[in-house]
């Protein structure tokens, strides 16, 4: 949540910077703002979208030196005083993260007047009081912990040394770089590729001390880290759009290059996939559309498995009582590894149990934090909805079950898998679009895994289209909220089980006769003709990947649905992709 991109060097500072926000943009887009440095510093700060900053800035100015941020707000609403920087006497910031005692902070802090109503300003002025005491930034950076309550990245500029931009972290995500031009601080990777593929990772409470040509990281107790440089190793194509006309619908078509990346290092045997076999039961923890590729995952470890999961929202876990033990494996999965609360999970049980992560981003927080983790590659991924990292999530999952049950005939289920992926793919949805793009409620209904998949489709279509979509298992809607269907309210009902089909084709017959009109999905060998439904979406069978297969037209729907009303797809309103708040 929060993007922040820094830069001091040998070239202009304001479109380097800016073009780095705008590959952060994804991280929050209700506000942004910029401090740069001439004689003085000068802040530009502006309400909404990136570009009505860029609208305000004259991008030749001569400067070398400033600090961006992107903001999605948390603590006082987004418009311009409260978008950062935020300057307090000697000390102008940007932060991602929120500070849990500010509250208390700020009753110790009477001697400031404070314009904006964020938690940001008040650690500028902690930050500015300690600095007046000792006059040295490294040392008052090194004791924040000890004050400060909940997470930040901060990218800090000091009045007195124009020169320079100071960084600490802990909790939010953060890294310095540097390049033949300058140096760096942002809140992910990507944003600094165009200018250097290497990397350095902050650990909480180090300080980074960037100047033009060199960048100085001190721990806490004030020692020079001789810190380790990465490599990126994906590609810089990965941020362009190419031909699509957004992040989504290229995102959607790469899926079944990702799933192969992802799952090809497992089936030749290059890598090895956990034995959860050891275990009595097994915890999935995850948030959004990690939660459902868990309850994917819940469905088929089960099944194939036959070992007890639970799925949790890691929000509601972190403050609930786990009864984990030494034969309990608590899975994280998480495309970015930043958010916070799945982070948090991590720290609170990683000493009490196993625990396997499932992680798109290579050396994020919460890679890094548990015992054992397993990559992704689904690569990068830019529109705020997810869906090929989601899907990459669902792959390894049901490899995971795969291969700790008993009988296996991969190969060919894999071979089909790609195939049909790209069968899938070359379908028409836009006619199923335009037929519910006018609803303001759909409903999503199936059993069983059919249910997982509900769940995710509605979520897809509420985040970027803004209907307002419900996700129901097909055999509850008689409890209450078949009260909800009416004359022509569209019902989208999975049916991919065999076991479950009678049962859910007579829940969905149940909707029928009240008025729905039905979209229905099923498989090749489970077509029948009938009365149920109205239109009928057919996917090619596939007993362990069937989820990879079902969720393409789901996705594509949503898709065009949001297309058609002309919403913002790649940048819903209100969401970020990677929520590093609690
Ligand atoms: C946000 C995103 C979702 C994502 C969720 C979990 O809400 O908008 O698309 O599923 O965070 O993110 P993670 O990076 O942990 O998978």
């Amino acid at each position: 949540m929060c993007g922040i991109y820094c830069y001091v060097g040998k070239k202009k500072a304001i479109p380097i910077i800016l073009e780095g926000l705008a590959s952060l943009e994804y991280r929050g887009y209700d506000s942004s703002g910029i401090a740069y440095v001439t004689d003085k510093i000068n802040i530009i700060k502006e309400k909404g979208k990136l570009s009505n900053l860029i609208n305000l800035i004259d991008k030749n100015t001569d400067t070398y030196l400033g600090i961006g941020h992107t903001r999605w707000a948390t603590h006082g609403s987004p418009n311009k005083i409260n978008a950062h920087p935020h300057q307090q006497g000697s000390i102008t910031l940007v932060h991602n993260g929120i500070i849990e005692n500010y509250q208390e902070l700020k009753k110790l802090l009477t001697e400031y007047s404070f314009k904006s109503e964020t938690d940001t300003e008040v650690l500028a002025c902690l930050i500015d009081k300690l600095y007046q005491e000792s006059h040295n930034i490294i040392k008052v950076l090194a004791k924040l912990s000890e004050l400060v309550k909940g997470s930040y990245a901060l990218g800090i500029i000091v009045n007195d040394d124009l020169n320079s931009i100071y960084a600490v972290k802990k909790g939010s995500p953060l890294i310095v770089a540097k390049s033949d031009d300058g140096t760096f601080i942002a809140s992910d990777i990507p944003a600094i590729l165009k200018h250097t593929d290497k990397y350095i990772l902050l650990n909480d409470n180090e300080i980074a001390h960037l100047t033009k040509d060199n960048i100085t990281i001190y721990n806490e107790r004030l020692n020079i880290l001789n810190k380790k440089t990465y490599t990126y190793n994906g590609s810089i194509e990965d941020i362009s759009k190419q031909d699509y006309e957004h992040y989504m619908l290229k995102e959607i078509y790469e899926q079944p290059e990702v799933i192969k990346n992802t799952l090809l290092p497992f089936l030749n045997n290059k890598q090895k996939l956990p034995n959860i076999k050891k275990y009595q039961k097994i915890h999935i923890v995850a948030c959004g559309s990690a939660y459902h590729a868990g309850l994917i995952g819940k469905y088929l470890i089960e099944k194939y498995c036959h070992i007890e999961t639970k799925v949790e929202i890691a929000s509601e876990y972190r403050y609930q009582n786990n009864f984990i033990n030494k034969k309990t494996l608590v899975i994280f999965i998480s495309q970015s590894g930043e958010t916070a609360d799945t982070l948090a999970c991590v720290k609170k049980v990683k000493n009490n149990c196993d625990t396997l992560g499932i992680i798109n981003v290579i050396d994020s927080s919460i890679a890094r934090e548990v015992k054992d983790v397993i990559y992704t590659n689904a690569g990068l991924e830019i529109a705020v909805a997810t869906t090929k990292a989601y899907s990459c999530q669902v792959a390894i999952l049901s490899l995971i079950a795969y291969y700790n049950s008993k009988t296996k005939n991969i190969i060919n289920e894999f071979d089909n898998l790609i195939n049909d992926l790209n069968k899938v793919l070359k379908n028409d949805y836009r006619k199923i679009a335009d037929l519910i793009k006018d609803d303001e409620k759909i409903f999503y209904i199936g059993r069983g895994i059919d249910y997982a998949l509900a769940l995710e489709g509605s979520l897809k279509l509420k985040e970027i289209s803004y209907i307002n979509s419900v996700a129901y298992q097909a055999g509850e809607l008689k409890h209450g909220t078949i009260s909800l269907i009416e004359n022509n309210t569209k019902v989208i009902a999975i049916v991919t089980d065999k076991e479950l089909k009678d049962k859910t084709i007579s829940n969905i017959k149940e909707t029928k006769a009240r008025g729905a009109k039905v979209i229905y999905i099923t498989t090749t060998s489970l077509d029948e003709e009938g009365d149920f439904y109205d239109e009928k979406i057919i996917i090619p069978d596939n007993k362990l990947f069937q989820s990879l297969l079902t969720i393409i037209p789901i996705q594509l729907i949503a898709y065009y649905v949001a297309k058609a009303r002309n919403c913002d797809i790649d940048k819903p309103k209100n969401l970020a992709k990677s929520v590093t708040v609690e």
